[in-house]
């Protein structure tokens, strides 16, 4: 079936009017993709500590959900994280920083999800210097349960705009305690301009949108078959695929009006931010990328179990030469001391949105 642009446009505008077609709620009914998230629902239901901690540990963020990582078991109580090298984004993110920041996140999040197992993790990170394993771990069986881990299957990163209502100061107090947090008018404004012209730099710049429509999963057949990446599913997108108003080509032609569409959708999500959390480091190596994803982990749990929605927003901090002057404000805004921004983020308030997808814990193990 194949609608016309002007009419599917007419029924997109009309919610009411798709909504209460009888055909239009059975196609909704059917957009779930139920094994590309199936890994949600098998977190916790290992006997082994440390299948059970990583199958938690797997529904960690990562940059375009590349999920980078590969484990290997080893003896009874020990295991091995690996950069799966396939796994890289070598236009948006050339020195492998986010990769590094992803890693972080992965373990943080195992750490968490063993110590409510009672399991204590010792970790040895780049146990053969650069290049090798990212860590080594050893499950040591006591600990003090983390409450954070209560909120690993509520997390997610909100891409969606948020509501005006600001983040109360409480709050604000409390996570400063971990990140820089920015409410005041001024610096607000100033990040969603800055944050919104780095978005256009990044999607005008072939190479990087290249980098990102390929790992788009284009409707729930393609995200089903390869559970990563950034899920373009659900009734409104794949409602606008079906009508031929939404497909990869448009997503990369600057001329198409599907392609100022994705923008429109974009300078909407920007520009409804309340707040931002930033996590910057005095130094900049892998030990820094990782530390940074640990922490960020913990901010989104945090900001998870407190009612508020966090969404990384990295262009303006991503090393390639067009990014470069944004790269240089972005550093005088937020870390003027000349300290290196890791992470970028809007705070606020957002809809409740779906779990995204994951590999599930067989793919990712070595030797399995
Ligand atoms: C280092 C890092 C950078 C990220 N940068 C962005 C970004 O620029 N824009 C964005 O929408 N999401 C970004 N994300 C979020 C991922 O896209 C997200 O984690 C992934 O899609 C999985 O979704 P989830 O976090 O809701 O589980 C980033 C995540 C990490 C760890």
């Amino acid at each position: 079936m194949t609608l016309s642009r002007r009419k599917t446009l007419s029924l997109i505008g009309g919610g009411t009017v798709l909504a209460a077609s009888a055909t239009f709620g059975g196609f909704a009914a059917t957009r779930t993709p139920h094994d590309a998230i199936a890994p949600w629902g098998l977190a916790g239901t290992y006997e082994d500590p440390r299948l059970n901690a990583l199958s938690y540990a797997l529904l960690a963020p990562s940059p375009h959900n590349i999920q980078p990582w590969q484990v290997r078991l080893e003896g009874e109580n020990a295991l091995t994280l690996y950069h799966d090298g396939i796994r890289t984004l070598p236009h948006t993110d050339p020195d492998g920083r986010q990769i590094m920041v992803g890693m972080g996140c992965f373990l943080e999040q195992m750490v968490i999800a063993a110590s409510s197992a009672g399991q204590g993790v010792d970790l040895t990170l780049f146990p053969e210097g650069s290049g090798g394993p990212v860590a080594h771990a050893v499950f040591t069986g006591d600990a003090t349960p983390d409450p954070l881990a209560a909120h690993i299957l509520e997390r997610r990163s909100c891409k969606k705009p948020f509501s005006d209502t600001p983040v109360p100061d409480a709050l604000v107090n409390e996570l400063e305690q971990s990140a820089d947090i920015y409410t005041d008018a001024a610096t607000v404004q100033r990040l969603r301009d800055l944050s919104f012209e780095a978005f256009l730099i990044e999607t005008l710049t072939p190479g990087t949108m290249k980098e990102s429509v390929d790992v788009m999963r284009m409707g729930k057949a393609e995200i089903n078959a390869t559970p990563d990446g950034i899920d373009m599913g659900g009734t409104f997108l794949e409602t606008l695929m079906l009508a031929g108003m939404l497909n990869r080509e448009m997503l990369t032609d600057p001329d198409d009006p599907g392609f100022q569409r994705a923008i429109d959708i974009y300078a909407k999500i920007m520009s409804s931010t309340p707040a931002y959390a930033v996590l910057t480091t005095p130094g900049n190596t892998s030990l820094d990328h990782i530390d940074t994803g640990r922490r960020w982990l913990r901010l989104n749990l945090t900001t998870t179990r407190m009612g508020l929605s966090l969404h990384p927003i990295s262009q303006a901090l991503q090393e390639y030469p067009e990014m470069d002057a944004l790269y240089a404000t972005a550093h005088d805004v937020l870390a003027p001391e000349g300290h290196t921004v890791q992470m970028l983020g809007r705070l606020g308030y957002g809809p409740a949105i779906p779990r995204t997808p994951r590999w599930p814990l067989k793919a990712k193990l070595i030797d399995a």
